[in-house]
């Protein structure tokens, strides 16, 4: 089971055009071919531009793919083409299958770190009291302080904001997630707590596409990296349309 196939991407390219500007088209990126298994991280690698959130935002179906396809094996045994693939497909995964966690934290006012962190439990059915036990757990694992528990993330730092989303991201996990630098502004000791639990959610299973910028960190939760440098027009990554 845990050599499962989870996520084949296959010759993924994306270029944006920017319609504003008379159809200028910009390289995304390019070539980009890998697979994920149950249970296992993929790391994204390269310099930054070199289109790594950009691939993440097209595998969550963001930004649609100009090449290539995005094979996801679903619960069901079935095998879905995330670029080809109808909106309300695309909906209905990522409810249930395909999360996305980033290092921003939407912040809502008046609603608890608590009940921030213990919602998309709650929206699986889960009780009350469960959902919010399991909640103050993981924040706690993360190291924030129990005062900061029924207080609005509003006014918590950043490294405290990024802590309750990435909670929030991993407390009902899908079967992929992905992680754009979910650790980027932590310190040591938060970021070796995240990679921790990280590292927990493949032992269940959950396969995980992340970029991170350090490399003793990928060293620590991949399985296998991808380097993004397929972007074969890096530097002559504008190319003027012909003017219709
Ligand atoms: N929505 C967009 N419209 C136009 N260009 C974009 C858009 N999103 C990303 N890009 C361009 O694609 C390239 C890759 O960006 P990005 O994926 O953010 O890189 P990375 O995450 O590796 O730093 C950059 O040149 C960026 O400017
Ligand atoms: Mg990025």
């Amino acid at each position: 089971m845990m050599n499962d196939l989870k996520l084949e991407v296959k010759n993924l390219a994306k270029t944006f055009t920017l319609h504003q500007r008379n159809g200028m088209e910009i390289s995304g990126f390019s070539d980009v071919s890998f697979s994920v298994k149950k249970g296992a991280l993929l790391a994204l690698t390269g310099p930054s531009g070199a289109g790594k959130s950009s691939i993440l935002k097209t595998i969550y179906r963001t930004y649609l793919a100009s090449y290539g396809c995005i094979e996801f094996h679903r619960k069901n045994g079935l095998i879905l083409d995330l670029v080809s693939s109808t909106e309300s497909q695309i909906l209905a995964l990522r409810k249930q299958e395909m999360g996305f966690v980033t290092q921003f934290l939407k912040v809502l006012p008046r609603i608890t770190a608590l009940q921030t962190v213990a919602a998309p439990l709650l929206e699986v059915g889960e009780t009350k009291h469960r959902a919010f036990s399991h909640a103050a757990d993981l924040l706690e694992l993360l190291g924030i302080r129990e005062e900061l528990f029924h207080v609005s993330p509003l006014t918590f730092s950043g490294g405290e904001q990024q802590r309750v989303n990435i909670a929030r991201g991993v407390i009902a996990p899908k079967e992929l997630l992905l992680l754009d630098e979910p650790t980027a502004s932590l310190d040591e000791q938060s970021s070796d707590k995240v990679l921790n639990l990280l590292m927990g959610l493949k032992e269940k299973g959950i396969a995980m596409i992340g970029i991170f910028h350090d490399k003793q960190k990928i060293a620590r939760v991949a399985d296998s990296s991808f380097n993004v440098t397929g972007n074969a027009c890096m530097n002559s990554a504008i190319v003027q349309k012909e003017a219709a």
